[in-house]
This record gives C-alpha cells, sequence and structure tokens, in this order.
C-alpha cells in the first residue's frame, strides 16, 4: 500500500517539477498520507518515565487531555444550543479542534488510536507510526525525516483562534508556559549523543 503511494506520489512530484510548480504543499500533504496516527498511549509508554520529563503526566492534567470530555460539559452543551450544535461530542463543528486527526481517513488511524483521549501529542508533533520508536526518537533528523514536527505559533492557531465559540484571544509564549513539558537539560544532551548528533 504504501508503495503504491509513494509511487503516485513521485510521478505527481516529477510532473509538477516538469510545470515548476511549487512543491512545498504536495510535500506536506504526502507526508501526512505516508504516516499514520496512533495515540497518546504509545508515547505513553516512553514519555511517562520520570528520568526525561514525564510530558505524559504534564499533558494528562492539562486541557488538552480534557478537550474531548468537556464537549459533554454544560457548558459546551449551552455553546451548543446556541450554535443549533445538536451533539457536540459528535458534530464536527466541535470536534475539528477538540479532538486529534479530526477528518482524517480511517486507513490513517491505527486502532491504538482513541478519539476520546482528546487533543493529544500527534496534535501538535505529527502522526507518530514511524518516528515513535527509540532508535529513531533519539535522533532529530531520524524524527523529522519520519514525520515528527516541531511546533510553533502556526500550529497553536489551527485551533486558538477566532473561529472557537469562547475565544479570547491567544498568547503563544504565555500558552506555552502553562503547557510546558520540556526535557531535562542534561537527559537531552545524553541522547542526542546516542543518537549520535553531539
Ligand atoms: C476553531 C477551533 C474550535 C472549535 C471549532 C470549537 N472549539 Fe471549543 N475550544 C477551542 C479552544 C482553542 C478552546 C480554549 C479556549 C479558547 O481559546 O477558545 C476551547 C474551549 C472550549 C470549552 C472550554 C471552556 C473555555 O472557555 O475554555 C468548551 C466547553 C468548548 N470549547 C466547547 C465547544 C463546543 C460546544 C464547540 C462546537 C459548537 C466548540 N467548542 C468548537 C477550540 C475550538
Ligand atoms: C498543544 C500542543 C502540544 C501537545 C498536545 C503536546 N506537545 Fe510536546 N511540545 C509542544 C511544543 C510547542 C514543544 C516545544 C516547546 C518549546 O519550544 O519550548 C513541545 C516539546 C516537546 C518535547 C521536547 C521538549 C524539549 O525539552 O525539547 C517532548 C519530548 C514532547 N513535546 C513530547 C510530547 C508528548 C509525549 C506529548 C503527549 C503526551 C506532547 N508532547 C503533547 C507542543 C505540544
Ligand atoms: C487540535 C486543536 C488544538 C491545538 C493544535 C492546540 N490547542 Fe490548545 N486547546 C485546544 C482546546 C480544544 C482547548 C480547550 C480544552 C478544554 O478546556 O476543554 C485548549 C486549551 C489550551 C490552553 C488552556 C487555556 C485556554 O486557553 O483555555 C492552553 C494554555 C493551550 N491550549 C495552549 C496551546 C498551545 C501553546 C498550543 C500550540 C503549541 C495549542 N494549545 C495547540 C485545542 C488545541
Ligand atoms: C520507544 C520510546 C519512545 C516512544 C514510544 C516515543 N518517544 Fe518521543 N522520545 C523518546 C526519547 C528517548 C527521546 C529523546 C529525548 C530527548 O533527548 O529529547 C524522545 C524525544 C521526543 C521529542 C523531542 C524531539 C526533539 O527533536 O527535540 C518529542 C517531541 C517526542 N519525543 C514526542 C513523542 C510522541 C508524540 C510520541 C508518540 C507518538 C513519542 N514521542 C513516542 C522516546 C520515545
Amino acid at each position: 500500500m504504501k508503495r503504491v503511494r509513494q509511487a503516485v506520489v513521485g510521478s505527481v512530484l516529477l510532473l509538477l517539477a516538469g510545470a515548476g510548480v511549487v512543491l512545498e504543499s504536495v510535500h506536506a500533504q504526502a507526508d501526512s498520507v505516508l504516516h499514520r496516527y496512533v495515540g497518546v498511549e504509545t508515547c505513553e509508554v516512553c514519555h511517562s518515565a520520570k528520568r526525561i520529563g514525564d510530558q505524559f503526566d504534564v499533558w494528562a492534567k492539562g486541557p488538552h487531555a480534557r478537550a474531548y470530555t468537556d464537549l459533554s460539559s454544560p457548558q459546551a452543551q449551552a455553546i451548543a444550543a446556541r450554535l443549533h450544535v445538536a451533539d457536540p461530542t459528535r458534530d464536527g463543528r466541535c470536534l475539528s479542534c477538540h479532538v486529534t486527526a479530526y477528518g482524517k481517513p480511517l486507513p490513517e488511524i491505527l486502532s491504538t488510536f482513541r478519539r476520546t483521549d482528546g487533543v493529544q501529542c500527534e496534535s501538535c508533533h505529527g502522526p507518530g507510526e514511524d518516528y515513535s520508536h527509540f532508535s529513531v526518537m533519539i535522533s532529530p533528523a531520524k524524527s523529522a525525516a519520519a514525520g515528527h514536527l516541531t511546533p510553533d505559533e502556526a500550529t497553536c492557531k489551527t485551533c486558538h483562534n477566532p473561529s472557537s465559540p469562547t475565544y479570547r484571544g491567544f498568547d503563544y509564549h504565555a500558552a506555552l508556559r502553562e503547557i510546558a513539558h520540556p526535557v531535562p537539560a542534561e537527559i537531552k544532551k545524553e541522547t542526542l549523543e546516542l543518537g549520535g548528533e553531539r
């Protein structure tokens, strides 16, 4: 399946290159087809280790982990009623920002993935099938080649924008501090050495 897709993408790229078309967006689309979503439990296996900073715990206690379950709250019901949305837990007008991989075709989603886990790691770091392996993860270059994305302000603003019914503005740096989940510096140095990149 993968090989067929790669071949198709490859020939499209050749055609476009001949026509002198900018290839950037085609690349981005090809990547999102080639890497599948695994769900937060796959990341949890390694990223709940205290030693590397327990990013899982920070996420689980933060706002994004409850993004889906909050769609059942009385406040969500009230917002939904105002917008004539019958069931916010099933309607794309809410799910598009309150879950990961909304609207992605089924072949891009592995059975370990659960929508009920809300806005998961892969909403910001990219679909993890191909980078969530130790030998890949310890190398930023290999991770990037396997579909790992480095999130920035634009990533946040795909959801934190005026289309959100509760939007109150968005201060990127303050928001980043609220969800900070760093890897301790000495561990970073150690793993980069292991990955051969320092
Ligand atoms: C464009 C993305 C987007 C859409 C669409 C969206 N939300 Fe949200 N929602 C957010 C974001 C981002 C937040 C965090 C607060 C903010 O900036 O709006 C949020 C927060 C919330 C909260 C938490 C309360 C709060 O004030 O923080 C509730 C409840 C909620 N949304 C319900 C809904 C419902 C119901 C719908 C569908 C009718 C919906 N949202 C559609 C992005 C979205
Ligand atoms: C809402 C977006 C978002 C979600 C969800 C998210 N992250 Fe991140 N993550 C970021 C951003 C942004 C950075 C870079 C922060 C910076 O530049 O200081 C980051 C950085 C990291 C880093 C590197 C930290 C460092 O010190 O270099 C790790 C590891 C990480 N995230 C793992 C995870 C895991 C595992 C999950 C899920 C349990 C997760 N993230 C969920 C946005 C997110
Ligand atoms: C896929 C959509 C999505 C993306 C991408 C996203 N967020 Fe959110 N974010 C939400 C939703 C939905 C909520 C509300 C969750 C709730 O309270 O139920 C939220 C809530 C928050 C909150 C809690 C405060 C508030 O405004 O309610 C912070 C802080 C936050 N996000 C930071 C970030 C940062 C920083 C990034 C980018 C690195 C980011 N988010 C990317 C959907 C997203
Ligand atoms: C087999 C263990 C393992 C799994 C599974 C795993 N990671 Fe990692 N990850 C690591 C290790 C080890 C590092 C290196 C820590 C460091 O030095 O930044 C890392 C680093 C990262 C970084 C920082 C990368 C950078 O270039 O700075 C992010 C972000 C990240 N992981 C996200 C994820 C996400 C999201 C998932 C799930 C889709 C995941 N990881 C699954 C072990 C794992």
